[in-house]
């Protein structure tokens, strides 16, 4: 793990004796905790150490979008901001597909290896399936043999909800790298004749591993907000227990994303400048102090309305790569966070803003003191070379592991006698294996 740098301007107790990202109750609890020779937790902050993102190749512009819907570039660009976006036309590519490249890239970042995950969350729109959780195949494919993993849905804002829940569980010393992943393969939900949709959203995915250390920084402050009497405003109706799938909500078109642009748009340019200003407050910063935003990529005028005009906030200091990549959902703050990293926007000792909002309706904001090194050095052929055998190993597992349960299921079961009369009953259900040949790097 690269080292993790401690400066001057290093987030030190404020006035009231609390660290920016707790208060004085938690003080004196962690301050008893050692009188008491408990042992303290792993680490009291929670540090961005690693970072990754995978698109797939398929681009598709405006233009191509003209040839489908009743549509034309100069209104996308000039509504949305977004001129192409990616999307995964290969069937094997998915959400678990794209997410475990990000996730590899972000580990081989932070030089750590997969065993030492202790949980993964997976924030997803698109999982592969309702259950299991896309996060499992992750951790199947990444052989991360100690983890705990599981999805989390609060749409576009669910990946600062998934560095909200890495953070607590770091903080209460039950995890030192927890795996935080946006993936989205919204492409495989959205009506490619519906114009007020499908030119909004692309695929992708981006990850972070997230570390405990004693080094004051990291993640300071959260603020997670909500408010389901919107949840009709943006919404994929069919599917779950409220409708379930049948032949009249495929033929319907239940199954695609709906959508109530303006009213998503008007509790976007509200909730967003709230949340940062309250992230702000509880770090202990002003918007002045504020070196980087990177907000959800949904639209350009919805960041203009609220990071740049409600807050002040001066446009080289907010990251915007929309125009690339469309809306991707849970996967747009991870992806703008390696792109700003990528173009030197982001160094040790800056203050920076993560801020969503989503279908739930949801909204999430985070603020980091960044302490982390950014520039990449080389991996070693060596240290490449044992990565990929990790990984390789982790497959020849995963497949062991399925070939001993087969075993199990055709032996006779001396304990359920009759057991075995009817064997070829249920047809063993296909779930597609992540870890060989679907991923593409
Ligand atoms: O992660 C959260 C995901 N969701 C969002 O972020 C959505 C937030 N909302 C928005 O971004 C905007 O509301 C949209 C981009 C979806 C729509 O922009 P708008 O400025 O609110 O447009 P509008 O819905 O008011 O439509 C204006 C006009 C309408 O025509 P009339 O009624 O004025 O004749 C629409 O029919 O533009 C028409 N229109 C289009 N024209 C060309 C709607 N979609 C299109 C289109 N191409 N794709």
């Amino acid at each position: 793990m690269p080292e993790i740098k401690q400066t001057p301007t290093a987030s030190e107790p404020t006035t009231n004796g609390a660290t920016p990202h707790s208060n004085g109750a938690e003080s004196a609890t962690l301050k008893e905790r050692q009188t008491d020779a408990i042992p303290p937790p792993r680490g009291r902050y929670a540090h961005i150490v690693g970072w990754g993102y995978h698109v797939p190749e398929k681009v598709i512009t405006n233009q191509d979008l003209e040839q489908i819907v009743d549509t034309n570039d100069e209104w996308i660009r000039s509504r949305t901001g977004i001129a192409e976006r990616h999307v995964a036309a290969d069937p094997k590519e998915t959400s678990a597909t794209l997410a475990i490249v990000a996730a590899r890239k972000a580990l081989e970042v932070a030089d750590v290896p997969a065993n030492k995950i202790d949980l993964i969350i997976c924030a997803t729109t698109t999982p592969e399936y309702l259950f299991p959780a896309t996060a499992c195949l992750i951790q199947d494919a990444l052989g991360a043999d100690n983890a705990g993993a599981f999805d989390l849905s609060a749409a576009c804002s669910g990946f600062v909800y998934g560095l909200a829940m890495a953070r607590g569980q770091i903080l209460a010393g039950d995890a030192e790298y927890v795996l935080v992943i946006g993936t989205e393969t919204l492409s495989r939900i959205v009506d490619w004749t519906d114009r007020d949709t499908c030119i909004l959203f692309g695929d992708g995915a981006g990850a972070v591993l997230v570390a405990a250390s004693e080094v004051p920084g990291g993640i300071l402050s959260v603020d997670l907000g909500s408010d389901g009497s919107g949840g009709n405003t943006l919404i994929v109706p069919a599917g779950g227990s409220a409708m379930s799938t049948s032949l009249e909500t495929v033929s319907s078109g239940m199954h695609y994303v709906k959508m109530d642009g303006k009213a998503v748009f008007r509790f976007a340019t509200r909730v967003m400048a709230a949340s940062t200003r309250k992230v702000l407050e509880r770090a202990g910063y002003t918007t002045d102090d504020i070196d980087l935003v990177v907000p959800h990529q949904a639209n350009i005028r919805i960041i203009q309305n609220s990071v740049l005009n409600q807050l002040k906030i001066p446009a080289e200091k907010v990251f915007v790569n929309l125009q690339k990549y469309g809306n991707t959902s849970t996967a747009s703050i991870p992806i703008a966070l390696c792109e700003a990293i990528e173009a030197g926007k982001l160094k040790p000792g800056y203050k920076v803003v993560f801020v969503g909002f989503g279908a739930g309706l949801t909204w999430a904001a985070c603020a980091l003191d960044w302490r982390t090194p950014v520039e990449r050095q080389a991996a070693g052929w060596w240290k490449s070379t044992r990565r990929q055998a990790t990984y390789s190993a982790a497959a020849a597992r995963s497949m062991w592991k399925r070939a001993v349960r087969w075993v199990y299921d055709v032996l006779p079961d001396p304990e359920t006698p009759g057991r075995d009369e009817n064997p070829k009953e249920t047809p063993e259900t296909p779930i597609k294996e992540t870890g060989g040949e679907r991923i593409k790097e």
